[in-house]
Formats: C-alpha cells, structure tokens, sequence
C-alpha cells in the first residue's frame, strides 16, 4: 500500500524549500512552449519546458496581503501534485480562485488533482474558478466543488466573471480577456467559455484530453485555441440555506 500525504499551509507558512519544490514539480510537469510562444515574451522559446522560478511563485501564486493557500501531496515520500489558491470578495462572497495545479506525470489520472482542489475548499466558499488550458483541469474543479462539468453552470459563467476576476488581486487574472461566444454572441472561432492570457503553450497533450472527453460527455467549455484557456466558475451549492447570511449571499450570486 503506498503512502499518500495531503498538507496544507497558508501563504504565509510557505517556505522557500516548499516553493523551490514546488518550482522543480512544475518545470518537470506542467508543458513545453508552443510554436507562438514568442508572442508570450522573448523567453519563451518553442518546444523548451515552461519554467517557474520559486521567486516568481511567491511574487505571483502568494502575493503579500492576499489570502492565499497552499496543498500539496506527497506519494512515497515524492511530490506528487499541488494547487496554489487564492480567495477574495466578490460582493460580500468569498471567491476562491485555483491560480496553479500540477500533478506530476507518474501519478496522473487517478484523482490526484481533484482530490488536492477538494482539499483546497473551505466551509465559508461561495465562488470557485479556474483557468487552464487542461480539460482535466475544469474537470477536476467541477468534480471537487460541484455535482460534474455541464452546461448548467454556462449562465452563472456569463453572469458574474468579468466583475468576479476585476476584483482579483492578482494581476493576470484581473486582466485576463474574457472570449468565447457566451461573452460575445457575434464570435464565431468555437470558443465558449475562454480567457485570452497570450500564453502560448503546447496544446498537444491538452487537445488529446479535449478529444478523449469529448467522446463520453458533451464538453460545454468550447474549444481550446492557441493562446486562450478555459474558464470555469461555480457558485458552491448549500443545503438548507436558513440564515440571514446565508440568504443573502445566495440572492447575490444567482
Ligand atoms: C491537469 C492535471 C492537473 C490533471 O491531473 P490528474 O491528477 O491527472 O487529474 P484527475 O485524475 O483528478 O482527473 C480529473 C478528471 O480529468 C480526467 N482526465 C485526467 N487526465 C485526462 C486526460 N489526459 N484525458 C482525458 N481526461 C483526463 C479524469 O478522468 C477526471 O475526470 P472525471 O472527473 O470525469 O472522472 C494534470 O494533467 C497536469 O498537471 N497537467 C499539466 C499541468 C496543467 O495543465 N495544469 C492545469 C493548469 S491550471
């Protein structure tokens, strides 16, 4: 039987060795650049692997006066996957956004991923979202927050978005650019639910995993162009919403 250990920190508790871990997993894990990669910035070099200093992720995963946590997993004693996160208000909810998620290629597709977003959640969430170019990404957050990815959440996606991801603190996804058709119904590329990020990695091994879900569901994200990511939000669903607070917040999101 292997030993699997979940751990998680608040921003604050993150250490240096914790993060320089974390920056070893994501260069060997996360993708190589895609031929635009250029687009992204001059050091982004097509076909190199995607590189994540531990500087970089304290400076944009765990920036100073956000509340942000970290989980990770350990598989024998090996990292095995994390998720950075990130959580603000958004009239009067809390949104908790998953700013990073990398499993580690020896132990995916075996629920690692949703198992860390699982772990992420706390009691008083009332918003998650996600970017990623990664299907298996939106999946595992839909697994993780809510009853499966399904066009039912598409209205709550066009609804509240844009105002959720303005009042960010964290800069990139305060200026992601929201695309796709559920946004502007005159757009014709195939983008359904998107963000325009202008980071261009390799779709190769995401396209794959698009194709593959497609044949067993009806995939409402849309498609995944060069440069773009999906976006996936939903509202957290309560059972006997009976306190003021409560009641509030439930008019506010719906
Ligand atoms: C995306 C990633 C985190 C998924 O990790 P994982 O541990 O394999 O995911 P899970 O096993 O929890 O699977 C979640 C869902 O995706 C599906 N899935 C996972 N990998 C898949 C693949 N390659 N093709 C098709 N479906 C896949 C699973 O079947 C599961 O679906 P279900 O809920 O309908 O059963 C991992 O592939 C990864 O690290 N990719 C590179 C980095 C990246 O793109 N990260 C996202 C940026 S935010």
């Amino acid at each position: 039987m292997s030993k699997i250990v979940y751990e998680k920190y608040d921003g604050g508790e993150v250490t240096d060795a914790m993060l320089a871990e974390a920056s070893q997993l994501f260069d060997e894990n996360y993708g190589i650049w895609g031929s635009n990669a250029a687009k992204t910035g001059a050091f982004a070099k097509p076909q190199s692997r995607v590189r994540l200093s531990k500087e970089r992720l304290r400076t944009q995963y765990l920036p100073d006066g956000a509340a942000c946590s970290y989980v990770r997993v350990s598989i024998e004693g090996r990292l095995a996957g994390n998720a950075f996160a990130c959580r603000w208000i958004y009239h009067g909810q809390t949104v908790c956004w998953i700013t990073q998620l990398v499993v580690h290629r020896d132990f995916r597709e075996r629920g690692v991923a949703a198992t860390l977003l699982n772990q992420t959640r706390q009691q008083d969430d009332d918003i998650y979202g996600i970017m990623s170019s990664h299907p298996a990404a939106c999946l595992a957050a839909a697994k993780a927050f809510g009853s499966g990815l399904s066009a039912a959440y598409l209205d709550f996606i066009r609804q509240h978005a844009g105002a959720v991801m303005e009042a960010s603190p964290i800069g990139y996804i305060k200026n992601a650019k929201l695309r796709g058709s559920l946004f502007d119904t005159e757009e014709t590329n195939g983008a359904v639910s998107s963000v325009y990020t202008q980071f261009f990695v390799d779709h190769t091994e995401p396209l794959e995993a698009l194709a593959w879900v497609r044949e067993g569901m009806d995939w409402p994200l849309g498609e995944l162009l060069d440069g773009y990511e999906f976006l996936f939000l939903l509202p957290v669903r309560r059972r006997g919403r009976s306190s003021s607070r409560s009641a509030s917040r439930s008019d506010a999101v719906s």
